[in-house]
């Protein structure tokens, strides 16, 4: 980690370290509701990401005082059991599991992570049904979900969840259309009765200062960790992200407003272009009466999943999905967690020292 408390010479002065102190303090206070909620010594989140959050870099997370999630994806109950007890094997710290709420098993899911006592549970993919946000939380566990407006962050607290993720297109994975920069505009000075994290295009820790300013509890990163030394993903897949500009992690495109599958942002490369095809003959089918809309809808959904492992697991960064945020741009290297963990700590405490240096002149 970078030592800013020490003078030109390399020596520290009780100036610098006093600086260095406050701002620290600084940032516990900012972000207080956030390690409060989670229970962790930092508000750093690491987002789910299906076939890359597992145990292994979950508890490399929540081990270097950030709050790791396990993405269950399209994981059975047993699947999903194994893994919980897997990743409390590795660390005694807290951690939250993200479930798909249109997984046909949600409620089993639900029971199992209720059972081995996860206390967070993150539902992702539109809004949760009340039935799930009542059992987790009738569990004793807390309710974590995402909210793409405004009215919808309003809708989701009156419906009970305990916290909220924004999260802007500039994120990896599945996403909306609207940028962190107009969500958090939009959202953060209207909700005071949650914590809201912020997610997508966050690769430093003087962004995320400049977010828990706005109002923000904390924030969820993805791309950074997905390229994390303890990170399963193939070689090949943090290799590709090493080489990645930011103009590079495009969303994909949606070719029928019939199936309004919500954009998925990866580097482009033979995959994105064959999820163009797989769509128009999907389409085709459907138009033949091969396909119901709703196995079509499906079959889109589907492609992803498949493809998704294929880049993960297998390094096919050709024709599988290299899932990334623009953020990418800014993944120089392989690191540990606990580097980047600590890198983003040092250049949001940097970036609290500037500001009081401003006041201050
Ligand atoms: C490879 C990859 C897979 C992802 N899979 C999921 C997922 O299964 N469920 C989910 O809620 N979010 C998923 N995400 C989104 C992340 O949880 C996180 O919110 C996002 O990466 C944050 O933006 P960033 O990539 O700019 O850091 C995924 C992101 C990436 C890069």
């Amino acid at each position: 980690m970078k030592d800013t408390s020490t003078s030109p010479a390399g020596t520290s002065t009780p100036a610098a370290d006093r600086a260095r102190t406050a701002a620290r303090h600084e940032l516990d206070r900012l972000w207080a509701a956030g390690t409060d909620f989670l229970g962790t010594e930092y508000a750093i989140l690491g987002g789910a990401m299906s076939w890359v959050s597992e145990r292994h870099l979950v508890s490399a997370i929540s081990n270097a005082g950030g709050f790791g999630v396990i993405a269950c994806g399209a994981m059975s109950p047993e699947l999903l059991e194994t893994e919980i007890a897997a990743t409390q094997a590795l660390t005694t710290k807290p951690f939250g599991v993200n479930l798909i709420t249109m997984h046909p098993q949600l409620e089993d899911l639900v029971q199992v992570c209720l059972r081995a006592g996860v206390g967070h549970i993150v539902l992702a993919g539109g809004i949760p049904p009340s039935s799930a946000i009542r059992a987790i939380r009738e569990g004793g566990a807390r309710v974590i979900a995402f909210a793409p407006a405004l009215v919808l962050a309003k809708r989701l607290i009156r419906m009970g969840v305990d916290a909220l993720v924004i999260e802007g297109a500039e994120a990896g994975g599945h996403v909306g259309p609207v940028s962190l920069t107009v969500l958090a505009q939009e959202i953060l000075p209207h909700i005071t009765e949650v914590p809201v994290f912020v997610a997508g295009g966050i690769a430093r820790g003087d962004a995320i200062v400049g977010f828990l300013e706005q109002g923000a509890a904390g924030a969820q990163l993805g791309t950074r960790f997905a390229a994390a030394a303890e990170s399963i993903a193939h070689p090949r897949f943090k290799e590709a992200f090493i080489r990645a500009n930011a103009r590079d992690a495009l969303t994909s495109v949606q070719l029928d407003p019939r199936f309004p599958v919500i954009p998925v942002r990866g580097l482009v490369n033979d995959g994105s272009q064959r999820f163009l095809t797989h769509q128009a003959e999907t389409l085709r089918r459907f138009q033949a009466g091969e396909l119901s809309k709703d196995e079509a809808q499906l079959e889109i959904e589907h492609f992803w999943a498949g493809a998704l492992r294929r880049a993960v697991i297998d390094g096919d960064v050709e024709t599988g999905s290299v899932m990334a945020g623009q953020s990418v741009g800014m993944v120089r290297s392989v690191q540990s967690v606990e580097d980047i963990i600590a890198e983003l700590v040092d250049q949001a405490v940097e970036a609290l020292i500037r500001r009081s240096d401003r006041r201050e002149h």
